[in-house]
């Protein structure tokens, strides 16, 4: 970063790069409303292919997409399962409810790390008329108040199966699964394979400035595609920001393995000076205990020398890296947390 400020607050705080800017300049456009944006197109076939799935939708937001794939599934007065500190749950403004009649019931993690025995056991899809039916199983992967954890592949494989024979849904929300496939090598079509939706965030790790894609079926998106323009989510010529997301996907994935490395050293620094306060990162996101500090004043301090991260609940601070940040840049943050802690 130029002006001395290393920020982590977030990966979405990435500003696209002249090769992004150049790619969006003469991408072809045409008015999406019409269907006709030809880069639209391209982008939508391109990341339902990666994923494994027919069709796909380039929604303005990660939370839209989740809103379109849940609500694709889920009737008003039915239910979805996720997790208890869940995107969907924490950080949608309560769309699922307001707007879609979706009600929620919710697992409780340390880490955000599914547990397939506990989901299971939770599953009524036939539960009426007394109670409510669950209508699909929502999961985040990686998941990011749990601190960028990624999900086994067999727990999510048994879900998957369980969840198919019962006629429930499964709604992936991958924001992050560009991480998790770079730090596995699983393949994005094998976990694409266990859901029957996925949304996928492009303005994360990947550094494009708006965008995630939604992918199912050619007939869900169709209904989808409905939702979007209800929702007030119809544009036109989009083809601009589908463009920087195509740029992303050729230039982007596999650098994030950088960020996860800057994630680790990050993590080490606070370690060395404050052993204890930092559990060792999957991916991009750090979780930090502020022992007994507050949150809000480890962040304060942190922001007048120079660091900026986020309070997340009452005893920790998450760091984020991404690609607008180094990793020695992302070494002497995690001195400066450490020490900060420690004091
Ligand atoms: C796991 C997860 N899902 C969905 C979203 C929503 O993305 P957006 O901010 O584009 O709505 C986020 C955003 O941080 C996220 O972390």
């Amino acid at each position: 970063m130029t002006d001395g400020l290393v920020d982590l607050r977030s990966d979405t705080l990435t500003k696209p790069s002249a090769g992004m800017r150049a790619a969006m300049a003469s991408a072809p456009v045409g008015d999406d409303v019409y269907d006709e944006d030809p880069t639209v197109h391209e982008l939508e076939a391109r990341v339902a292919a990666l994923l494994g799935h027919e069709a796909g939708l380039f929604t303005v937001s990660g939370s839209l997409a989740n809103q379109l794939g849940v609500a694709l599934h889920v009737g008003p007065g039915q239910e979805v399962l996720c997790d208890c500190r869940a995107h969907i749950a924490r950080a949608e403004m309560g769309a699922h409810g307001a707007l879609h009649g979706v009600t929620m019931r919710t697992w409780v993690t340390n880490d955000g790390v599914a547990d397939a025995s506990q989901i299971t056991n939770m599953l009524e899809p036939d539960a009426g008329p007394y109670l409510v039916s669950t209508a699909c199983v929502a999961i985040e992967n990686t998941h990011n108040f749990g601190g960028g954890t990624i999900q086994p592949l067999p727990g999510l494989q048994r879900v998957s199966r369980i969840c198919r024979d019962l006629g429930v849904k499964r709604h992936l929300d991958g924001a992050r699964l560009w991480n998790a496939h770079v730090a596995t090598g699983v393949p994005l079509d094998a976990y694409g394979a266990l859901f029957d939706t996925v949304s996928v965030c492009l303005s994360k790790g990947l550094g494009a400035p708006v965008g995630s894609v939604l992918v199912g079926t050619a007939a869900e998106m169709a209904r989808a595609r409905v939702l979007r323009k209800r929702l007030g989510g119809g544009w036109r010529q989009a083809g601009l920001l589908a463009a920087a997301g195509l740029y992303a996907l050729d230039h982007n994935i596999g650098r994030l393995a950088d960020d996860h490395a800057a994630a680790e050293a990050f993590a080490d620094a606070v370690e060395a000076r404050s052993p204890g306060s930092v559990k060792h990162p999957e991916t991009n996101i750090v979780v930090l205990s502020t022992s007994g500090k507050k949150p809000a004043r480890v962040v304060a301090e942190a922001s007048e020398r120079g660091v900026l991260v986020s309070a997340l609940g009452p005893k920790m601070v998450r760091a984020v890296t991404h690609l607008d940040v180094t990793l020695d840049e992302c070494a002497r943050a995690g001195a400066v947390l450490g020490d900060i802690i420690r004091s």
